[in-house]
């Protein structure tokens, strides 16, 4: 059966409840065959070799229920979460809408989820294999959230191919204040600092708002180098509405799809801009075909993720995509990912 029939039914029950539908067929299904590990697309990033540059965006497997059917999906990497240290339920349903005319998801889920103990065991009972990152949050009700993501640094790490330090969600009051300079700093000097703990030595990488200024690019790029971060990534969803046809349009929460791309784009490139290639990207928002991938990779993302995209097109996205941009690379000269990274980077 094609998804554009699976899909047809999906979209007529309720997009939280087609999500936890589509969580357990994945936890159910055979797994596929993962991408092979010295392809064509292969590129190290941050120490790690990833097997293409296309992951999966956190907030689809947010409790780490399904990684490794998800890198059967061809997927290169997986980012679970946002877990965050408590369990929590999240902002009031619904807090999930799909904007089909505008092929773009708004989300205000508030960073539900089953907590890190949860999912730290049932991540203990997998084989390390695959990159799998692991992304966290603060719980909305901590005192201390510099805490919060210090213990959940220290409870996934030994288990995290990589870890993101997620301070851009929209959806939990103050969390985006994290990005502010002093606070930033501070955060990160309190995570980075636990990895000498036994098993923390992993690669962290740090997750960012696309509704930023230019002069708070400036500092956060300065904090990240100074505090010699792995990895940053542009973008969360945006808070922003740019023009919308659909019915739900002015629901609160983040916009995440096609009507994010060019500002998702535009916030690579700011960043490119202004760490002149010091620091690795990781390019998130709206991407949904090879030429979009391509197009950040050439802006300078070392990797892209995406999830929006998947809701529309269907679990055989990433095998779509990944085919694709290998011609893409071809045809433009290019025998590796790595060799294209910001070679359309303005200056
Ligand atoms: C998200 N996203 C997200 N990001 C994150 O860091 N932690 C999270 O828990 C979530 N949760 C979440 C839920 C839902 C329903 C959506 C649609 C998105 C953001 C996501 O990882 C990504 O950054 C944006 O969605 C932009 O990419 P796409 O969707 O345009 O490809």
């Amino acid at each position: 059966m094609t998804y554009s029939l699976i899909r047809s039914a999906l979209f007529h029950l309720d997009a939280e409840f087609a999500h936890g539908l589509a969580i357990k067929a994945l936890r159910f299904l055979p797994h596929g065959k993962r991408p092979e590990a010295q392809g064509p697309l292969a590129i190290r990033v941050a120490g790690l070799d990833f097997p293409n540059p296309l992951g999966m965006a956190p907030g689809f497997d947010k409790d780490a229920q399904v990684p490794d059917a998800l890198l059967g999906l061809g997927f290169g990497h997986v980012e679970v979460g946002t877990l965050t240290p408590l369990p929590q339920s999240g902002n009031p349903r619904p807090r999930l809408f799909r904007l089909e005319e505008d092929r773009a998801v708004i989300n205000r889920m508030g960073f539900n989820n089953g907590g890190i103990e949860a999912a730290v065991r049932r991540l203990q009972q997998r084989a390390r294999s695959g990159v799998v990152g692991i992304n966290i949050g603060a719980n909305k009700d901590s005192v201390d959230r510099i805490v919060d993501y210090q213990t959940a640094f220290t409870a996934v790490a030994p288990l995290a191919s990589y870890v993101t330090v997620n301070i851009s969600s929209p959806n939990t009051p103050g969390l985006r204040a994290l990005q502010d300079k002093g606070a930033l700093d501070e955060l990160l000097d309190a995570v980075l600092g636990l990895r000498t703990a036994p098993g923390c030595d992993v690669p962290v990488f740090l997750k960012l708002a696309p509704d930023l200024m230019s002069e708070d690019i400036d500092d956060i790029v300065d904090v990240a180098m100074k505090r010699r971060l792995d990895a940053l990534i542009v973008s969360n969803t945006t808070i922003s509405r740019p023009p919308l046809r659909s019915r739900h349009a002015a629901e609160t929460g983040g916009l995440s799809g096609a009507p994010l791309r060019d500002l998702a784009l535009q916030r690579l490139r700011d960043f490119r801009k202004a760490s002149g290639g010091a620091i690795p990207l990781i390019g998130v928002g709206g991407i949904a075909s090879a030429a979009d991938a391509w197009e950040r990779i050439k802006a300078g993302a070392s990797l892209v993720q995406l999830y929006s995209a998947m809701v529309y097109e269907g679990p055989g996205i990433a095998r779509a995509i990944t085919g694709e941009l290998e011609d893409l690379m071809r045809q433009e000269g290019f025998s590796n990912v790595a060799e294209a990274v910001g070679t359309e980077a303005s200056r």
